[in-house]
């Protein structure tokens, strides 16, 4: 592994301490971030870096946005929390303007994205036996290779990543796993059992290393799912609000999911937010008492998410992540590097692959483009995402192009 020695002394103490005190969970990149603004974080040391993960894309509208932090200040100065054993003068106001937005009946508020994911199996359980008559506790769901939906119990009893399941069962059943990209094997799938709930799938899968399916793959699931009678979950918590190009990874085969999953970027990377959108013939299947969290809805969370979504259209960010994005992927074929052996992505969520036979290379170069002022990191071993906040402009990509490039003929 090659060890930076850039690493100031303060930062060493900062690290020394969380991995002292804090759960190794996390394999970070050493560097100890303490301000950001747009596509900008500083170090400790004030050492500024562009932010290529955006916080697994929950930054979209730029670190600390000033519409967004502004409305988070003025709001928990007035009310942060009801729970919802009483009204507050937001929630009505936040599910009008996110069902408008996205085009649903109904909205139901969570705070992390997994639970957000949760929230969408456990109604697409509750509409089985309720509307579609699925016999008690038949149910079935799924779900795709190399998935991602987050790290519960529930969520990773469905993975297909062996870290993510090492000694943590046993596990939930009623799922079956098939392909990602593989409508044949849905259609089989679907064929072949007259009690499945639902199909759960990420747009593009984020996590596995940004894998885009076939154009066409969104439509044909979602064709197929109405012809079964079955759900169609898209997990947009990652490809959603304005990160593909589009505000949804699924508009752009104009598909419209029976289920919807938001999180990450709903609150421009201020708090967790999450939410699940449906009409009413599913959402309504779940009665009070029946599902909810403490913070859920909360007031603070209502006017953060619609300042955040109000940002993304009027600073017209989908487009701008369109137009960068295709910009960043040019950019990086005209390197043409031996090294880079894929380059894939749309709008603004990108990946690299690196073809080296040293496998800790990703790694590396991950370290050396944070000496040199870019912080990204590697997935899967050999994959690295690229994915700024959504308002970075074409001269900042020929900068950050210009750091990846120099990190790759410093570790090669
Ligand atoms: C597609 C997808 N679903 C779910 C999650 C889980 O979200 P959270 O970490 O907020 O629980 C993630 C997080 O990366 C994700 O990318």
């Amino acid at each position: 592994m090659l060890i930076t020695n850039t690493l100031s002394e303060r930062s060493q103490e900062f690290l020394e301490k969380e991995e002292m005190y804090g759960a190794h969970n996390y394999h970070p990149l050493p560097v100890v971030l303490s301000k950001g603004s747009g596509v900008f974080v500083w170090d400790v040391d004030d050492k500024r870096y562009y932010d290529f993960l955006s916080g697994y894309s929950a930054v979209n509208q730029g670190h600390c946005h000033p519409r967004i932090i502004n409305v988070l200040i003025e709001q928990a100065q007035r009310l942060t929390l009801t729970s919802r054993a009483f009204h507050s003068d937001l929630m009505g106001e936040y599910c009008e303007f996110i069902t408008r937005y996205f085009g649903y009946d109904k909205v139901l508020p969570m705070n992390t994205g997994v639970e957000a994911v949760e929230t969408a199996l456990k109604l697409a359980r509750k509409w089985a036996y309720e509307v579609k008559g699925v016999a008690g506790n038949k149910a079935k769901i799924i779900v795709c290779e190399n998935n991602f939906h987050g790290r519960t119990l529930n969520v990773i009893s469905f993975s297909t990543d062996p870290s993510a399941k090492r000694n943590f069962g046993p596990f939930m059943p009623g799922y079956e796993v098939i392909p990602f990209n593989d409508t044949v094997a849905l259609e089989k799938a679907l064929r072949a059992d007259e009690n499945i709930a639902a199909f759960l799938v990420e747009p593009i899968q984020g996590e596995a290393g940004v894998m885009v399916p076939d154009e066409g793959y969104l439509s044909k699931v979602a064709a197929l799912c109405k012809e079964h009678n079955v759900l169609f979950i898209a997990d947009e918590i990652q490809t959603g609000l304005a990160r593909t190009g589009k505000m949804l990874a699924c508009d752009h085969e104009d598909v419209r999911p029976d289920i919807l999953i938001l999180g990450k970027a709903l609150s421009g990377g201020t708090m967790p937010i999450s939410a699940v959108l449906a009409d009413d013939e599913i959402m309504l299947t779940i009665k009070p008492g029946e599902h909810g969290s403490t913070y859920g809805g909360n007031p603070l969370a209502c006017r953060v998410a619609i300042e955040s979504l109000k940002v993304l259209k009027e600073e017209k960010m989908a487009e701008n992540a369109a137009l960068q994005g295709e910009y960043l992927r040019k950019k990086l074929a005209d390197l043409n590097h031996p090294h880079i052996g894929i380059i894939r992505g749309k709008g603004l969520l990108n990946a690299i692959v690196i073809d080296h036979p040293n496998k800790e290379s990703a790694w590396d170069l991950c370290v050396k483009m944070k000496d040199l002022g870019l912080l990204a990191k590697p997935t899967h071993g050999d994959k690295i995402r690229f994915a700024p906040p959504l308002l970075i402009t074409s001269e900042q990509i020929d900068e950050c192009v210009d750091i990846i490039y120099q990190s790759l003929q410093s570790i090669f």
